[in-house]
């Protein structure tokens, strides 16, 4: 198949912006559309092509966004609808696309359609939800767990029946078996795509539609992902069901009938590469679907090695994978797969910055900037209330951190933030932008790198045999790229010729190489190779 030359995604560098925690504009401690478009030129300056942002639709934040009341409005804390179309038209000036959050999936308790539909049995908005008799013992209809904890199902004490919730039980399950539920959202994408919204970033996109007959899903089994393990059931019957493909093909038709056309990337949460890869379909799917394989892995040369030749290797040809190291979701890299080493955490950048296909940064990532920890009286997500201490997603949602000044960039002197500041004195853009030797250095020089080099962009990927902890790879002819990833890992490559074109630590760029490369721990180098003289 061939390359589609209007995939502007498939290739170059992404950024995911958490809007409640970017910039402040009106100094009320919550980030805003404005202040994104405030500092626009730090994006454009960082090299990205374009932006994700998280829910920015009306809700009343049992999740934070992610329980919609409205999908074609503008949340008030966040700005208006005047607010985003004045984000778009600047980011265009800047080439930067901007793209949305779609939660399909399910929608607040308080949207009106769900407040229609428990009314009555008979309500026309009924059948737009997922709605079940009690089973035998009067408990929840099967045996779905929520992704959230706890059972799947909530009875609704009127009408005498349950509703599904995949998730927080502020979080009814829209029926995507019925017709006017897909009609509706065909409404919401054209809505959304005709004010110049460049694509959407799908939640839970996999679990849309749920089995027809409820089945119960089936226990985990010995050799399932530790994640799988965790939640203690297979999610077979209320994810990944075959039919879900229909419904993308269909949200595909509207984002390809746009010129340009419209980009969809899928939460594709899931636990195979097979499955992963069914997602784009006949390149009538997604465009790209985020592979959380690598998220849940550790910073290990044998994982993450293995992880991204079997993606490379299922993904259909002529489309790309999507790298992230992580997201509003899951801690932060550096100090999830890091664990505070700076180097670990360069090295990780550089492979990030070097892998085939589509790469999201999450915001905070160029600067290095790690978890903040959150105290429990201070906790806002409503899983890091639950699961408290064991896990919470608070740590990487806390304010961007701009400068070491009062507000940090972020919000005017003085003013609370939504979260709390994490370290910002040791980690901002201010101080790093100018250095030489900082991460945000690193990050631009990576981005501008890869856009320099079709190699970087668009060549293939050709994994390489590398001492114990080191992951190596080529990029096409030109580039090889060795990174010690495990703690305490080096050795030597031997057979490679050329010069050292960027390096994590800095001190080896524009080193020559002749013949072994040697990495010492926390190394990570990408080497322009000496095309006459490559043996490898
Ligand atoms: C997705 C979102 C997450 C949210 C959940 C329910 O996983 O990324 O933040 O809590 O869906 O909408």
């Amino acid at each position: 198949m061939p390359e589609d030359p209007e995939a502007w995604w498939s290739e170059g560098v992404l950024y995911q912006i958490y809007p409640r925690s970017y910039a402040d504009s009106n100094g009320d401690g919550v980030g805003d559309l404005p202040g994104i478009t405030q500092r626009l030129d730090h994006l454009s300056w960082l090299g990205v092509k374009g932006i994700w942002l998280d829910p920015i639709t009306v809700s009343p934040n049992a999740d934070w966004g992610y329980d919609v009341s409205d999908f074609c409005d503008v949340d008030p804390a966040l700005g208006t609808l005047e607010d985003l179309d004045a984000l778009v038209s600047e980011a265009a000036k800047r080439d930067l696309r901007v793209i949305l959050d779609l939660v399909p999936n399910h929608t607040s308790i308080e949207h009106p359609w769900f407040i229609e539909a428990r009314a009555s049995r008979s309500n026309p908005k009924r059948d737009w939800y997922v709605w079940a008799d009690p089973s035998e013992d009067g408990g929840p209809p099967n045996n779905w767990a929520s992704s959230f904890g706890g059972p799947a199902w909530t009875l609704d004490e009127t009408t005498g029946q349950y509703f599904l919730h995949n998730f927080l039980s502020e979080q009814p399950d829209l029926n995507w078996w019925n017709p006017e539920v897909r009609d509706e959202f065909d409404r919401i994408l054209a809505f959304w795509f005709d004010r110049g919204v460049a694509g959407f970033r799908i939640d839970v996109v996999h679990m849309v539609i749920k089995d027809a007959q409820l089945r119960d899903n089936p226990p985990v089994e010995d050799g399932d992902h530790w994640f799988i393990k965790m939640r203690g059931q297979r999610q077979f019957y209320n994810s990944c069901r075959p039919e879900v493909h229909d419904v993308i093909k269909r949200w595909r038709k509207i984002a390809d009938s746009y010129t340009p056309k419209r980009v969809l990337i899928g939460e594709t949460h899931v636990f195979d590469t097979e499955m992963l890869a069914s997602f784009y379909g006949d390149d009538d799917e997604l465009n790209l679907g985020f592979n959380f394989l690598m998220i849940h892995a550790p910073l290990s040369a044998e994982a993450l090695g293995k992880i991204i030749e079997d993606t490379d290797a299922a993904i259909p040809p002529g489309s790309a994978p999507v790298w992230t190291g992580g997201n509003h979701d899951n801690y932060r890299f550096p100090s999830r797969w890091a664990e505070g080493d700076a180097d670990r955490a360069r090295a990780a950048l550089v492979m990030l910055l070097t892998l085939r296909g589509s790469v999201f940064l999450y915001y905070g990532d160029e600067i290095g900037m790690p978890d903040t920890e959150v105290p429990l009286e201070q906790i806002l997500d409503p899983v890091g209330i639950r699961m408290y201490p064991v896990f919470g997603r608070d740590p990487e949602r806390t304010p961007m951190q701009w400068s070491a000044d009062p507000g940090f960039g972020f919000t005017e002197p003085g003013v609370e933030p939504w979260l709390p500041f994490g370290d910002a004195a040791s980690f901002n853009v201010a101080d790093q932008v100018g250095d030489a030797d900082s991460f945000l250095t690193l990050t631009r020089d990576l981005i501008a790198l890869r856009d320099a080099e079709s190699d970087l962009r668009s060549g293939a990927f050709t994994r390489i045999a590398a001492p114990v902890g080191i992951l190596a790879y080529r990029r096409g002819d030109g580039f090889l790229i060795a990174a010690s990833l495990d703690e305490g890992a080096g050795g030597v490559i031997s057979g490679v010729n050329g010069e050292v074109a960027a390096s994590a630590r800095r001190f080896r760029d524009g080193e020559q190489i002749d013949g072994d490369l040697t990495l010492e721990p926390g190394d990570a180098l990408i080497v322009r190779l000496a095309l006459s003289r490559q043996p490898l």
